[in-house]
């Protein structure tokens, strides 16, 4: 039974609406959040929870074993979130992405061993199965196909994936790991296609859209990847993977279409750019799996109504993105988007 959860990476966009959804969905349970507030850590996604008794902050980087074999030896179980995230910021730079990704995993796992064995949750991506063709829309991800990284991001999942299972294999961990599509939703380092694209526009910018705009993503609004990790944290079979996904294929160009249309704005506000290096083509989930074993099912509105609520809380919440665009942020928007 859990009484008291650690959930790694709870300042970023997907951990910030997990602990919110765990402490309002599971009120008897204490929950524990270790960040390290990098870039995409943000103490402002939390800050409506941050006097609830039930929880708890502790600034460190998961690679710092002594602090982490504490954690791990309060709670009965882990939600793994704590990640470099961004595709392009890898293209990069691919060194943060190993250390926090892959040397990361593993300092948890070993501390979860140390610990005698908890119940640990790896949250991955889809990213990590590959690429999938435009012109063959019959196929999906299902948890069986063979990994296919191409980015250093995707394959530094991989990579941490591949610990997880050995250590389910070789030490017997009570292990577990989700594989989601893209989410949306409150939140997002606006970095990422979405809040980018919402926030330019807010501003008066164009949106840098790359390549021919028809590269497909598999949108799920975050709410429902919390509610399936859970899920999988409760009820998901040790050694398993379990594939997470919206049902909700879109290209880029419909989806700036989309975001274009909500706002009110002319699509002559849409900036070619040249493609990101190794640009996957489509993702596409198959969740039958964990509809099937766990019951889950996205529960959130249509996509048209989610992505209009997405869009009115950017631009409700301007405070939280400006403070965001004025930092550091504008070094990496420069040398990702003006020096291309
Ligand atoms: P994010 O970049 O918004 O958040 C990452 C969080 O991890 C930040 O709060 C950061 O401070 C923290 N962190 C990074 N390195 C750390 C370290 N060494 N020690 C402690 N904390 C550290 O990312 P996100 O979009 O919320 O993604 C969260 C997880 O979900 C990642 O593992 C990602 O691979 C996975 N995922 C994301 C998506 C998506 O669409 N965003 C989809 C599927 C899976
Ligand atoms: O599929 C799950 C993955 O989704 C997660 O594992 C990653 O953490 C998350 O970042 C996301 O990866 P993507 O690379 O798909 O997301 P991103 O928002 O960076 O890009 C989405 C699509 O939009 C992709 O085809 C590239 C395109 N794009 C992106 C940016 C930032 C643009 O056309 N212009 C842009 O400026």
């Amino acid at each position: 039974m859990i009484r008291h959860l650690l959930v790694t990476g709870g300042c970023g966009f997907i951990g910030s609406n997990f602990v919110r959804f765990v402490l309002r969905e599971r009120p008897r349970w204490r929950l524990t959040n270790i960040d390290d507030l990098t870039y995409s850590g943000n103490l402002a996604n939390l800050a409506d929870i941050t006097d609830d008794p039930r929880y708890r902050f502790v600034k460190a980087d998961i690679n710092d074993r002594p602090t982490v074999d504490a954690l791990v030896a309060e709670c009965e179980a882990v939600v793994h979130f704590a990640a470099e995230s961004h595709v392009d910021r890898s293209i990069q730079d691919a060194r943060p992405f190993i250390v926090a990704n892959v040397l990361g995993t593993q300092s948890l796992l070993d501390a979860v061993r140390g610990a005698g064995g908890r119940r640990f949750v790896h949250v991955s991506t889809d990213e990590v199965y590959g690429s999938l063709p435009l012109d063959r829309p019959e196929l999906r991800f299902s948890e069986g196909t063979p990994l296919h990284a191409n980015s250093p991001y995707s394959a530094s999942k991989a990579a941490s994936d591949l610990l997880v299972q050995s250590y389910h294999h070789t030490f017997g961990l009570d292990a577990l790991i989700t594989r989601c599509s893209n989410n949306f939703g409150p939140y997002q380092f606006p970095e990422k296609v979405i809040p980018l694209f919402i926030t330019n526009l807010a501003e008066g910018h164009k949106v840098p859209l790359y390549g021919d705009g028809l590269n497909v993503r598999d949108w799920l609004h975050v709410e429902d990847h919390c509610e399936a990790i859970l899920a999988v944290l409760e009820g998901g079979r040790a050694g398993e993977v379990y594939n997470i996904g919206g049902d909700n294929e879109r290209n880029n160009l419909e989806l700036t279409h989309a975001i274009l249309d909500i706002m009110g704005l002319g699509h002559d506000m849409i900036t070619p750019v040249a493609d990101r290096p190794g640009h996957d083509r489509r993702y596409a989930i198959d969740a039958s799996k964990i509809r099937h074993e766990l019951g889950w099912t996205p529960s959130r509105s249509s996509w048209p109504r989610a992505l209009a609520d997405t869009v009115a809380w950017y631009l409700e919440h301007p405070h939280w993105w400006r403070e965001i665009k004025s930092g550091e942020y504008r070094h990496y928007y420069a040398r990702q988007y003006t020096e291309r």
